[in-house]
């Protein structure tokens, strides 16, 4: 028998790709990982769920065990919907979804809007996951640059004016992560999130907002462009996962009904009850903003550690935007091959993502690094700057 034989050809396609991460080296355990974009450690409520877990199982048994799940499940529901509108954004029940993580949210979204003609414009840079989750839908895949203000605008307008012009067919979704950026920390200026809702109505497509990391503001946090949308054309994305845990997979989805039915028709009973019921759980014990407070400021220090130690490791010899909240920092060294130099960078004892992976055309990120600030300590990530600098600037 051949397997493969098996696999339709869409699935053999993607298959015949790179797969997902295969790029990364095996990361030494004793390395400084300013690679991962985990949150860190001791701020992952462990007690609080350890307590959370003992609570649900003795109030509910076997309840949250089963698929229907517990009442708690639509507490969730509606502790998500009092999150957002306090951040201005209305989602009512029928237009909002839970998700097995953000990333669950990202595949039925591909899943229920693209086909292998479909046209995807994303920024340049972008999340590297994305990508992945989009290319096994569709290869007709465009970026468009960013800069200290998030995406370029003008230039998005240009290529759709381009398009336009020579009869090509237009973008079907354009994805944005326009807060606190991964990989560039960066977020959309309020004009540009006016420029871009009124492109995808002359241009007539939908936007996807990934807001992974809205949450993680230092400062100011921008408007959300869903908060902004009055068409309904954004299908937002939102993640408990670098707020409070990563392994209990809690996002959601939240756009118009129609998308939201679609979405939950495919994600059908993929649920995961447990997981809901326990977060809830925890989020009547635990006051969310306070939590929310101790992670902004707990991050808002490290990377500016991080930015001292850069300062004082490359001076003038690199450069980056000065994040205003989320977990990444990027990072150029101009004439370096980032992606070369991993590996010398793991002997000596730091890892990092080279910036190409975060691009369609990946020589664009050779020069670039990004360095997350989340899940080391300050000693570690001075420890890892000057390990780094070892390395990019031999
Ligand atoms: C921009 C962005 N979107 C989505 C995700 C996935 O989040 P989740 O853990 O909720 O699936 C990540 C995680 O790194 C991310 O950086």
């Amino acid at each position: 028998m051949n397997p493969v034989s098996f696999f339709p050809e869409n699935i053999k396609k993607a298959l015949g790709k790179p797969a997902p991460g295969a790029w990364m080296p095996t990361i030494p355990p004793a390395c400084i990982r300013l690679s991962s974009g985990y949150p860190e450690p001791s701020l992952i409520p462990v007690g609080p769920l350890q307590q959370a877990t003992e609570q649900l199982l003795v109030e509910e048994k076997d309840l949250p065990l089963h698929y229907i799940g517990s009442p708690r499940t639509e507490r969730l529901y509606t502790f998500i919907q009092e999150r957002m509108a306090q951040r201005g954004m209305t989602a009512s029940r029928h237009e909002l979804l839970i998700t097995a993580g953000a990333s669950q949210a990202l595949d039925l979204i591909a899943r229920i809007l693209l086909d292998e003609e479909a046209l995807v414009v994303m920024e340049a840079p972008t999340y590297m996951e994305a990508i992945e989750i989009f290319r096994n839908y569709t290869d007709q895949l465009l970026s468009v640059p960013i800069d200290g203000e998030g995406l370029q605008t003008e230039v998005l307008e240009a290529l759709l004016q381009k398009r336009s012009r020579e009869g090509k067919p237009l973008p079907q979704l354009l994805y944005l992560i326009p807060t606190f950026q991964n990989p560039t920390g960066t977020s959309m200026s309020t004009k540009r999130r006016h420029h871009v809702l009124q492109l995808a109505l002359t241009y007539n497509f939908l936007i996807l907002e990934d807001d992974a990391y809205g949450e993680l503001a230092f400062g100011a946090r921008p408007t959300s462009l869903k908060a902004m949308d009055t068409e309904n054309r954004v299908l937002y994305v939102g993640s408990l996962s670098k707020v409070i845990a990563p392994g209990l997979r809690i996002g959601w989805m939240a756009g118009d009904a129609a998308f939201i039915k679609a979405a939950a028709w495919f994600k059908k009973d993929l649920e995961h009850p447990y997981s809901q019921a326990l977060i809830m759980t925890l989020l009547e014990n635990v006051s969310y903003e306070a939590h929310l407070k101790k992670l902004q400021n707990r991050y808002e220090q490290k990377c500016r550690v991080l930015q001292t130690a850069l300062q004082e490791a490359f001076g003038e010899q690199a450069s980056w935007y000065v994040p205003g909240g989320g977990y990444f920092l990027w990072l150029h060294v101009p004439g370096i091959d980032a992606q070369a130099k991993l590996a010398d960078a793991l002997k000596a004892g730091v890892s990092y993502i080279p910036g190409e992976h975060f691009f369609l055309r990946q020589e664009e990120g050779k020069e670039y690094v990004r360095l997350s600030f989340s899940m080391e300590d300050e000693a570690a990530i001075v420890t890892g700057v000057q390990r780094l600098k070892s390395v990019l600037l031999d």
